[in-house]
C-alpha cells in the first residue's frame, strides 16, 4: 500500500469535512441528545461522517469503518484495515461556536495505528503521522518537547458525558496543577493531543476517552516522540472503545506523568 498516496487522500478528505464545518449555520437548530450528561449530536457530525465514511471507502474499498456516530459495533473486530473518525471532536464547542473542533481520522490496522490525521479549520491546520515515518504540522515535522513538567503546560479533558469521573477529573486536576506550570481545558481531546505533539504542552490527561477522541492524535503523539499510557501506566491500546489516556511529550520523566495516588475507576 502506498501510505504516502493514502495520506494525501485522507487530508484532502479532512480539509473537506473541514469545510462543511466552516459552513455550518444554526447549528443549535440541528442539535438531538444522545446517552450521558451534555451529550449531544448535531446534523453536521451526521453529515460530515456520512461523507468520510464515503471518502474513505474510496480510499481503501474493504476497511471497516468506526465512527463516533455510526459503526460503533465494528470494535468487536479489529482484525485487518479500520478507520476510526470522529467527524466532529469538541460537538459542544462546535455548538457553542467555541473553538477549536477537529475531524480526526485514523487508519488503524489489526487494531494499531497505521496513519492518523486531525485537521482544524478553524486555524488551517492540518496534523498528521505515518507509524515509524514521523509527524507533521502542515507538512512540516514535529518533535515534542524536551522541557521538564514545571516548565509545561498540562491539558486535560472532563470526560463530560460521565459526571461520575467528576471527583477524580478534580483530584487529577489539583495535582497536575501544582506539578506543571499551569492546566488548560480546549474541549477536544483531538486536538490537545496534537498540542502536546507539537510542543506547545508538556501532558494531557482525561480518565475516560473514546478511541475515536485519541486514535488519530495518539500516533500523532507517539511520532512526535511522547510516551503514552493508561493512567495506571500501561502502554495506551489503541484496540478498545475506551480508555485513560495520559501523554507526555519528551522531557517528562515517568515519575511527573503518572498520577501520585493509584488510579482506581
Ligand atoms: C469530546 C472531546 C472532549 C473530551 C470528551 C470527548 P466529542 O469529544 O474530545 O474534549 O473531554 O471526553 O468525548 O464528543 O466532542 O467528539
Amino acid at each position: 500500500m502506498d501510505l504516502k498516496k493514502l495520506l494525501e487522500g485522507v487530508e484532502r478528505a479532512a480539509r473537506h469535512a473541514g469545510k462543511i464545518m466552516l459552513e455550518a449555520r444554526n447549528v443549535g437548530n440541528t442539535v438531538s441528545e444522545k446517552e450521558g450528561h451534555a451529550n449531544f449530536v448535531t446534523e453536521y457530525d451526521k453529515r460530515v461522517q456520512e461523507y468520510l465514511f464515503r471518502e474513505m471507502m474510496r480510499l481503501l474499498p474493504g476497511a471497516r469503518m468506526v465512527g463516533e456516530e455510526e459503526g460503533a459495533d465494528a470494535f468487536s473486530d479489529l482484525d485487518g484495515y479500520a478507520f476510526c473518525i470522529d467527524p466532529i471532536d469538541g460537538t459542544l464547542n462546535f455548538i457553542a461556536g467555541y473553538f477549536p473542533s477537529v475531524t480526526s481520522i485514523a487508519l488503524l490496522e489489526d487494531g494499531r495505528p497505521l496513519l492518523g490525521v486531525v485537521y482544524n479549520p478553524y486555524a488551517d491546520e492540518m496534523f498528521s503521522a505515518i507509524r515509524g515515518g514521523g509527524a507533521w504540522r502542515n507538512g512540516h515535522a514535529i518533535v515534542s518537547s524536551e522541557a521538564p513538567l514545571a516548565r509545561s503546560l498540562t491539558l486535560f479533558g472532563t470526560a463530560p458525558y460521565n459526571p461520575e469521573l467528576n471527583q477524580i477529573t478534580g483530584d487529577l486536576c489539583v495535582e497536575y496543577l501544582s506539578r506543571s506550570e499551569d492546566l488548560r481545558r480546549s474541549g477536544s481531546a483531538a486536538w490537545d493531543l496534537c498540542c502536546v505533539a507539537c510542543g506547545q504542552a508538556g501532558l494531557f490527561f482525561e480518565v475516560n476517552l473514546h478511541l475515536w477522541d485519541y486514535a488519530a492524535a495518539g500516533l500523532i503523539c507517539e511520532e512526535a516522540g511522547c510516551v503514552l499510557s493508561d493512567m495506571r501506566g500501561a502502554p495506551l491500546r489503541f484496540d478498545v472503545v475506551t480508555s485513560s489516556v495520559i501523554v507526555a511529550s519528551r522531557g517528562v520523566s515517568a515519575e511527573d506523568y503518572l498520577p501520585r495516588k493509584p488510579f482506581e475507576i
